[in-house]
């Protein structure tokens, strides 16, 4: 981890400035965090969070998956939208941030930015400290109080993942802006070859702008469609990765992914990329 652009971390228990020395965060309180042997910090203490994230096995299909540069035509959509908003020197913080590939991609067009990887999964983070060196990976429940400062954060990425508009507006900086990635009707379907999918709502990005009760405004939105052809354990590991996983049965998918010689599926990816700002 390099050192801090500015100060911008908070203590997550006292609320006053996080310090960075060497592999510890400390507030002058004498609250301290270690960094893990795998690079990020658990900021996260007590009796922890009650809500759960991603598991190995899911955090395992998701680098599958994406190392297949199956969402590479998504993630240069998302670069592309934060960079026209933000200056090289922009702290980023991916909120739900997985195993870091999106602030990656980030910092490979921007690469004075200094990018924050915020997930309630250690098995993730673990990755996404790998991928983002001159960052910090903070395992942290985005339903409390951010451990950032007001105003602090300039590029907010938001893919896939919860979403709290209270605690996104206060470390928002005012030029600052939010790139929220919400799948359409229709994503992921061929998929169902290897098993059961949950089916998406419509107008989840109309939802997103409204939860922030007009503070925010919308600068900009895109739809991106295109089609994914997919080798079965790729398929499989679509399903595995994403919400479905958790209701279908692993011995299911699994027996139609070795379905010997089946032909790649033709699987539709169905996104829409939303920039906020400040109204
Ligand atoms: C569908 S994954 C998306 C990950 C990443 N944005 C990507 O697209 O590659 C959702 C992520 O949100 C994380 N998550 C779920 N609940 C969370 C919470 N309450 N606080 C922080 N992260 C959470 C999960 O661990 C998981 O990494
Ligand atoms: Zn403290």
């Amino acid at each position: 981890m390099s050192a801090l652009p500015r100060p911008f971390l908070v203590c997550p228990v006292c609320v006053s400035a996080l310090e960075v020395t060497d592999r510890t965060l400390a507030c002058a309180l004498g609250h301290r965090f270690d960094a893990a042997r795998q690079g990020y910090y658990n900021l996260v203490t007590g009796k922890g969070s009650p809500f759960e994230g991603d598991t190995a096995e899911m955090v395992d299909a998701r680098e599958q998956f994406l190392g297949s540069g199956a969402y590479a035509p998504l993630r240069r959509a998302v670069v592309e939208a934060a960079r026209r908003r933000a200056a090289d020197t922009a702290v980023a913080l991916d909120a739900g941030a997985g195993t870091g590939y999106y602030l990656e991609g980030l910092v490979a067009d921007l690469p004075g930015c200094y990018p924050v990887a915020l997930d309630l999964s250690k098995i993730a983070l673990r990755r996404a400290a790998r991928r983002l060196p001159g960052g910090i990976s903070l395992v942290w429940d985005v339903w409390r109080r951010l451990p950032l400062a007001d105003g602090s954060v300039d590029v907010l990425l938001n893919v896939f993942a919860p979403r709290n508009p209270d605690e996104f507006l206060r470390v928002l900086a005012p030029g600052g802006c939010l790139v929220v990635v919400t799948p359409r009707p229709g994503h992921l379907a061929g998929l169902e070859a290897v098993g059961p999918l949950l089916s998406v709502p419509a107008h989840k990005a109309d939802d997103v702008l409204a939860s922030f009760g007009g503070a925010l405004v919308e600068a900009g939105r895109e739809d991106l469609d295109y089609v994914m052809s997919l080798p079965r354990d790729l398929a499989r590991s679509a399903l595995v990765m994403g919400p479905a996983a958790r209701h279908a049965r692993a011995e299911d998918t699994a027996a139609a992914a070795h379905d010997a010689g089946a032909a790649p599926l033709e699987v539709a990816a169905r996104f829409t990329v939303q920039v906020l700002a400040r109204a």
